[in-house]
């Protein structure tokens, strides 16, 4: 990585500001149903700690838009730190506060601190400059180690850097590791699995992956928009009818880079958008007009799993079918146990595709499963990451 990170410079006793990314589920209760982002972090919090240094973690929960809500509170993931690192998470009351600063001013070497999240106020996500320069003040050194947010550039994320000496941490330095290695250099046949419902989230990033990879599998509901664009009928199918140019272009430049463009040969569809709706499997070129498309089907599975058992690395963005709905998601289901299988590098972009390898129990089986849903698909388009950016160069 051609950024420093928190081994390349000397924090022996220093206050340290680091942002991570706590935005982790909650249910009704505020109990946290999915720590894996704050276990993420612990590499370079304990390592912080080593260093006998005083900490004082910052993030984000959710969208508060500016306001304190109790619900947004990051109270939880104060107590879960506690558990998971066996010692006293102090949490402050506010973000820039009284409170805040106090506390912070009064931390001591070995001592943590977690502010509150700093989307109570509306200057974080404005990347305000005065805001950041306060939330700066409070520390020596910044480390950025929240991989999911670094696609925002945003008070916590950016702006503080332009005060403070910037370096990663140890997530960060992971994640590009392994989304960097897959893209960059790429045992082959490189294969690439993309889901989702909608191709316009998606053009990027198929876009930037023709430029790399062997083969292209596309499933979810975006596939839909590809049969329209080649002139089948998709019932009720999602499709962006906007969208059909674009998708022939695509399948054009697949055509003309010499990527195996694979689309889903069948499909399940169902009569309604319901659990318990009537399914059935049903060719491509022939979903009835009152029907929806919700997963791939048998044939693709088989198809798709063919092909991958030739892959070396793979990397895979959104579900390929409903998954939430347990009829629809054999399709997902199935292709995450393949990739399970595989003698192969595999890379599984954040989101709904995580949540699904986690929902199938499979995630120790995969070589990397990134904490970044929106970060990762933007650096699997080939975008800079402007809380990767903003750090400081080797
Ligand atoms: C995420 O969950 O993808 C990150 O925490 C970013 O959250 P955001 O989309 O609200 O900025």
């Amino acid at each position: 990585m051609s950024k420093k990170t928190v081994k390349d410079i000397d924090l022996k006793g220093k206050k340290v500001l680091v942002r991570c990314d706590f935005n982790v589920p909650l249910d009704e209760n505020r109990n946290i149903t999915d720590n894996t982002r704050i276990v993420a972090a612990l590499p370079t919090i304990k390592y912080l700690l080593e260093q006998n240094c005083s900490i004082i973690l910052c993030s984000h929960l959710g969208r508060p838009k500016g306001e304190f809500k109790k619900e947004f509170s990051l109270e939880p993931v104060a107590k879960e730190l506690s558990r998971l690192l066996n010692q006293d998470v102090i949490m402050a009351k506010d973000v820039i506060g009284e409170d805040a600063k106090f506390k912070a001013t009064n931390l001591k070497e070995g001592e943590i601190l977690l502010l509150e999240n700093v989307r109570f106020h509306r200057e974080e996500t404005d990347n305000d400059p005065e805001f950041s320069k306060t939330l700066a003040s409070m520390a020596e050194v910044y480390v950025n180690d929240a991989f999911g947010a670094a696609h925002r550039a945003h008070s916590s994320t950016v702006g503080v850097a332009s005060y403070l000496p910037a370096v990663s941490g140890f997530l960060i330095e992971k994640e590009l590791k392994f989304l960097g290695d897959a893209l960059n250099n790429p045992v082959r046949p490189f294969m690439a699995i993309l889901g989702g419902a909608k191709v316009s989230d998606k053009i990027g990033v198929i876009d930037s992956l023709l430029e790399k990879v062997d083969t292209l599998m596309i499933g979810g509901g975006m596939a839909y928009t590809f049969f329209k664009a080649q002139g089948y009928s998709v019932g009720n199918s999602m499709c962006e009818e906007d969208k059909l140019d674009l998708a022939r272009e695509l399948m054009q430049k697949a055509k003309d880079k010499g990527v195996k463009f694979m689309l889903p040969v069948d499909t399940r569809v169902g009569k309604e958008f319901k659990p318990d709706t009537e399914s059935k499997t049903v060719a491509w070129t022939e979903i009835p007009d009152d029907w929806e498309g919700f997963d791939i089907g048998e044939k693709t599975i088989e198809m798709f799993s063919e092909e991958l058992r030739n892959a070396k690395t793979v990397v895979w963005n959104g579900p390929l079918g409903l998954f939430e709905f347990d009829q629809f998601a054999k399709g997902t289901n199935a292709i995450a146990k393949v990739l399970s299988e595989l003698d192969a590098t595999t890379i599984i972009g954040g989101g709904d595709s995580a949540a699904a390898v986690r929902k199938a129990g499979l995630q120790d089986k995969m070589t990397h499963i990134s904490t970044g849903g929106g970060a990762s698909l933007e650096f699997l388009e080939g975008k800079k990451l402007p809380g990767i950016e903003c750090l400081q160069d080797k």
